[in-house]
């Protein structure tokens, strides 16, 4: 396939374009019809996840609906704790809730080796979505980033402020530390192998960035995301793919950001400020719009995204995208809507 012919490769390669790209974070889910239809045939996500000809058809639903500019693939952070044997289910109304999530150091001392090759589904899963897409729509894969998957196995469960792993991980640093680097090995592995089977991009989703203080996103975040990113771009297989990397308003400043190395910064809907003239030439950005605009009317959507395309009009390499995810109440309609004005602007 010819990656240099798609918009979104060139917008990731900093090209000013007059179009932006158009994909959104969660674009497979619930707000759709056609995806709750195929949900509806199994109890527990993870194992429909788990199905790759599945994942392939919900990967598809909207590029169908909604004719997108890069894919993603349909999989979940939650399948690399899923290998290490966090047994890890999602509850209805809860989220992800974890079986045997890390409680003393001890379980950290004895984690199980991760294993690539337990995550073959979903590697199977991108060789199908990529054999199914056009020619040059790329494949985003992803992972979360090790503090985020760490947060989850410490914590157990979603949480807002993630308060038992904070004072976990800041009372068992050398353990934490050594968790890490390891979910790190294993983010890189998994990247690895979702590129041999054919993703063409890759995003790194830090989720839970927003719960550590400036100091702790740097120790605990950062430096994991930071090594993972020099990691993908030191092996032979995965350099030259571009990395995305979404951090939920994170308390530090534009340059940390930049100096992870990723390619481009996916902007979460309240990082209003975020530095831009330190980003031009240097990375692309994506997203920024908030997502609750999309549960208000035409108007309000129009007013709203025009001000975020005209911000990042003269911008090399912007990606439209939402701030964050689509949530399961947004009407598939306003996603139409919303695509046909960014690409009528
Ligand atoms: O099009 C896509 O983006 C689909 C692929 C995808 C899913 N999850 C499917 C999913 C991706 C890229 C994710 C990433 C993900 N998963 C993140 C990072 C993005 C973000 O929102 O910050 C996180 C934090 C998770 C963990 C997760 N998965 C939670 C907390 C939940 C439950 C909450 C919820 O929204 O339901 C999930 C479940 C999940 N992952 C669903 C989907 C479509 C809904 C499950 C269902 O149908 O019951």
């Amino acid at each position: 396939m010819n990656n240099s012919d798609s918009l979104f490769v060139k917008a990731l390669n900093k090209e000013k374009l007059p179009t932006p790209p158009v994909w959104y974070m969660r674009q497979a889910g619930r707000y759709m019809p056609e995806y709750r239809k195929v949900r509806k045939n199994f109890k527990n996500f993870l194992d429909m996840c788990k199905n790759p000809e599945v994942c392939c058809e919900l990967a598809l639903q909207p590029i169908e609906a909604f004719k997108l500019d890069a894919a993603i693939l349909f999989s979940d952070i939650l399948t690399i704790p899923d290998a290490f044997g966090f047994g890890v289910k999602f509850v209805e109304n809860e989220g992800p809730v974890f079986e045997n999530p890390v409680r003393s150091i001890s379980d950290i001392k004895n984690l199980n080796a991760f294993d690539p090759e337990n995550l073959n589904y979903v590697y199977k899963a991108v060789s199908n979505i990529k054999n199914e897409l056009p020619e040059n729509l790329p494949l985003i894969g992803f992972s979360g980033s090790p503090w985020t998957l760490a947060a989850y196995s410490i914590e157990g469960r979603s949480s807002k402020d993630f308060e038992r792993t904070i004072n976990f991980i800041n009372s068992n640093k050398d353990e934490a530390h050594y968790f890490l680097s390891r979910l790190t090995d294993a983010c890189f592995l998994y990247l690895r192998k979702q590129v041999q089977a054919g993703a063409d991009v890759i995003q790194i989703f830090d989720s839970w960035a927003n719960v550590l203080s400036s100091e702790e996103l740097v120790e605990y975040s950062i430096n994991y995301t930071k090594s993972l990113i020099d990691a993908l771009k030191s092996d032979q297989v995965t350099s030259n793919i571009p990395v995305i990397l979404f951090s939920r308003d994170p308390k530090c400043n534009a340059e940390t950001l930049i100096n992870t190395s990723a390619d481009c910064i996916s902007l979460y809907w309240n990082m209003k400020k975020f530095d831009l003239d330190k980003a031009h030439g240097k990375i692309a950005i994506q997203g920024n719009l908030n997502p609750a605009i999309l549960l208000e009317s035409k108007d309000i959507i129009k007013k709203e995204t025009h001000k975020i395309l005209e911000k990042f009009k003269e911008f090399p390499g912007y990606i439209f995208n939402l701030g964050h995810g689509i949530t399961p109440d947004i009407d598939p309609d306003n996603i139409k809507y919303l695509t046909e004005i960014v690409r009528e602007f």
